[in-house]
């Protein structure tokens, strides 16, 4: 079935946090990371019926969609999961506060790798926890783990690693080989490791694809509360439903013990949607990621050919993270919202000296906001 990514839908007027910030201005926005597609049909057409039912009690998870997400991770990852297993939360941010809020006690470490999404550096003080930066490297134009780092920086306070798998900004999608090192030096140290894995129906690559952290083994597992959603890749981030998957029943207590009270229940347009986007949506997926592929690609060739930017190849997610050091610009973000396009500053995931464009819009925007960077650019270089 052909679906239209060229659309251009026109979010004004519908409270879009992406497009308000610049309401009244002419800048594209391409900062925060939602899709100015439509969702899949066959969601659209689910929550359309459940909104005519018109009665909006307290909603349980509908019976099937346990069924749904247990088939699904089997299926897409040949990764076994028990429904039991599942923990259901109203956004990923809150399941990232909740993980630091409920491993270990006030005063200890958080541990993760940077740059990186920012309520990775936020949760932990949010729960009032230290956060251990460890910053990765570039090797041969591609993003890794500093592993070295990754333990001498490790202290007795250390009690959990936040992974994002796949990376939000950097896009790697990491190898088994990689994963397993994360996973030795978490046994050794005895760390809970939270993975976040709310892009991994993004992956761009097609000789990659993505390994669920926890899948590694029973062991791993066992010390991993994974963190995932269909509001990423099927655009529902508006409609507020996402899961853990925790196998270990001591973890999965303490977490529901720190959410009693405190964390909502998702709502039932959420778990309607999230359901429907699992059992209906695989084929809208596929030409969504076709889609982003060409956007990827398009990014990657125009911003190679513009003086002082230059970006490693982004394997998964559609946010592109582009280094602008050559350029000297002190604030990047600043002077591409001038000449007309909103990114996020790199400052923001603590990668000073970048900037994070979001490409998930129909092409021919993405065309004239690439045109305005490289017009800005050859301005700045040739006064
Ligand atoms: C890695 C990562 N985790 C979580 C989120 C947000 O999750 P939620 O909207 O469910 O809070 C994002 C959004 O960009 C993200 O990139």
């Amino acid at each position: 079935m052909p679906f239209d990514f060229d659309e251009i839908i026109d979010r004004r007027g519908t409270a879009a946090l992406k497009w308000d910030k610049y309401a009244g201005r002419d800048v594209i926005p391409m900062w925060v990371a939602d899709m100015d597609f439509r969702s899949p049909p066959a969601v659209v057409e689910a929550v359309r019926q459940r909104v005519e039912h018109g009665v909006f009690g307290y909603t349980d998870a509908p019976a099937e969609l346990n069924a749904v997400i247990v088939a699904h991770l089997q299926q897409a990852y040949g990764w076994r999961i028990k429904a039991e297993w599942l923990m259901w939360l109203p956004g990923l941010v809150t399941g990232i506060n909740l993980v630091c809020s409920a491993i270990g006690e006030e005063g200890d470490d958080v541990v993760t790798a940077t740059p990186v999404y920012h309520p990775f550096l936020t949760g932990p003080v949010n729960q009032r926890r230290g956060v251990v930066r460890v910053p990765m490297h570039l090797e041969g134009n591609r993003w890794l783990w500093d592993f070295e780092r990754l333990e001498a920086s490790i202290t007795p306070r250390s009690k959990l690693l936040l992974l994002c798998n796949p990376h939000n900004p950097v896009g790697r999608v990491f190898s088994k080989e990689e994963l397993g090192e994360l996973a030795r030096v978490a046994a050794k140290h005895d760390l809970v490791i939270c993975s976040d894995e709310i892009h991994c129906g993004l992956i761009l690559d097609t000789d990659k694809s993505h390994i669920p952290f926890a899948a590694l083994g029973d062991d791993v597992s066992a010390r991993t509360i994974t963190l995932m959603a269909a509001s990423k890749t099927f655009n529902l981030p508006g409609l507020g439903c996402a899961f853990a998957v925790v196998s270990d029943p001591t973890l999965r207590k303490r977490l529901e013990r720190a959410a009693a009270g405190i964390v909502p229940r998702v709502t039932a347009p959420g778990f309607v949607a999230t359901l429907a986007a699992y059992r209906d949506g695989e084929p809208w997926r596929v030409a969504l990621v076709d889609y982003l592929r060409g956007n990827r690609n398009l990014v990657m060739d125009r911003i190679h050919a513009m003086a002082g930017l230059s970006m490693a190849p982004l394997e998964a997610t559609y946010l592109a993270w582009i280094n602008v050091q050559a350029t000297q610009l002190r604030e990047p973000a600043k002077f591409f919202e001038q000449a007309g396009v909103g990114l996020y500053d790199g400052k923001v995931f603590d990668g000073e000296g970048y900037v994070r464009l979001n490409f998930a819009c129909p092409r021919s925007l993405l065309v004239k906001a690439l045109d305005r960077i490289a017009e800005a650019i050859v301005r700045r270089i040739t006064p």
